[in-house]
């Protein structure tokens, strides 16, 4: 066994969550940060669709979850500049709004309480009919029963993020382990580092834990600390607008269709990313037939031209989902451990508030206001220490 480094934070998992968060501790706060991942940025953070959109994907009773989503879209912009500047690449960032529609009468009238659960919070939506709707995106159905539309709703390339992230870590100083993680080391309540699967051990004076859906699987934590996040599989496809279709669609598509939700989401290059399926299924990657199937199924009833593009990608992600589907942020009860994981469907969006945040705890200690309600502390009961 050989120690072969000493860093400020080692960082467990290669994410848009544990990516983000080295790239601000280290050029914000000067830490040194070293990231372990066999495959830096290919988990979910590949795999996902890339939206912004707090307001059209609102759920009941997750106003501070909205809160925390919301101020992460607020920075965005200013986020993805600074990082293309940084990594010298671009970041993928479109300021494109949000249509969400509904095919026959019962999702209207899902649509319609969601609009008014929108208004009663002060959102910015605004109710169209379905001409409305086809006015602003043509190749929408004539068949759509209505919709809404989020002006503030945005997007980012997912992928262009994932590459930016990696450039401008990398620029900054960041080191890079590509292996993956035997364990992580605790001696004398205190975590110190983590043991490589080929026995070289990583030491720091932080460990930051950001292994999306695997975040529950690394040995070496006591039980009560260990994040409570299962892998909630999607299956996700990509299509390719030739040039002489677009624009095909300008804006991001949700549909409410026969009472399930799926989105279309249009990159300026030509990609129109479809997704996603839900299934808890474990660690299960396979796409299924029927996954693709329904997937194309709701897209064709809502913009029926899809079906002339070419489908040139599908591909299962496991989202980090935790038991309130929230995610897991800040100074664990472990000392020298912090969390950054259980973003569930949120992890994009969430991006420059879990690097600002959590950078921020990194280097300074304490906890941020906005990330107050979401700390690893609201799992961490002696019940779960009883029954593991
Ligand atoms: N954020 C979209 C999804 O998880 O499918």
């Amino acid at each position: 066994m050989s120690t072969i480094t000493t860093t400020d934070v080692v960082v467990v998992g290669a994410g848009v969550a544990g990516l983000s968060v080295a790239w601000r501790a280290s050029t914000r706060y000067g830490l040194t940060v070293t990231v372990v991942d066999p495959s830096p940025g290919r988990g979910a953070s590949h795999a996902a669709a890339g939206m912004l959109t707090p307001v059209s994907e609102l759920q009941y009773g997750e106003e501070s979850l909205l809160r925390l989503s919301i101020e992460s879209a607020r920075r965005y912009a200013d986020f993805a500049a600074e990082l293309a500047d940084a990594a010298g690449l671009p970041s993928g960032y479109r300021a494109c709004g949000t249509i969400a529609v509904a095919l026959d009468a019962d999702d209207r009238a899902v649509l319609k309480d969601l609009h008014a659960h929108q208004t009663r919070l002060g959102l910015d939506s605004s109710w169209l009919t379905s001409r409305e709707c086809r006015r602003l995106e043509p190749m929408l159905a004539p068949a759509i029963t209505g919709g809404l539309h989020v002006a503030d709703d945005h997007q980012i390339d997912n992928r262009l993020l994932v590459a930016a992230l990696l450039a401008a870590c990398e620029r900054a100083g960041v080191r890079f382990v590509r292996e993956s993680v035997e364990r992580i080391l605790v001696a004398n309540d205190r975590a110190y580092g983590v043991c490589l699967v080929d026995g070289r051990e990583l030491t720091a004076d932080q460990v930051l834990l950001a292994a999306g859906c695997r975040s529950g699987l690394i040995p070496g934590l006591p039980p009560e600390v260990v994040p409570p996040v299962r892998p909630v599989k999607g299956e996700i496809l990509r299509l390719r607008v030739p040039p002489e279709m677009l624009p095909f669609l300008s804006r991001n598509i949700r549909g409410v269709v026969k009472g399930g939700s799926m989105y279309l989401v249009p990159r300026a290059d030509g990609e129109l990313v479809i997704g996603a399926t839900e299934h808890e299924l474990g660690h299960d990657t396979r796409v299924t037939a029927g996954g693709v199937y329904e997937l194309l199924r709701d897209a064709h009833e809502l913009v029926p031209g899809i079906t002339e593009l070419p489908l040139v990608e599908t591909l299962a992600g496991l989202r980090p989902g935790s038991p309130d589907n929230a995610p897991i942020l800040g100074r664990s009860a472990l000392a020298g451990l912090v969390v950054a994981t259980g973003h569930y469907r949120h992890g994009i969006l969430l991006t420059p508030i879990t690097a600002d945040t959590v950078a921020q705890v990194l280097a300074e200690g304490g906890t941020p206001e906005l990330i107050r309600p979401f700390g690893p502390d609201r799992f961490e009961t002696a019940d779960r220490k009883v029954m593991a």
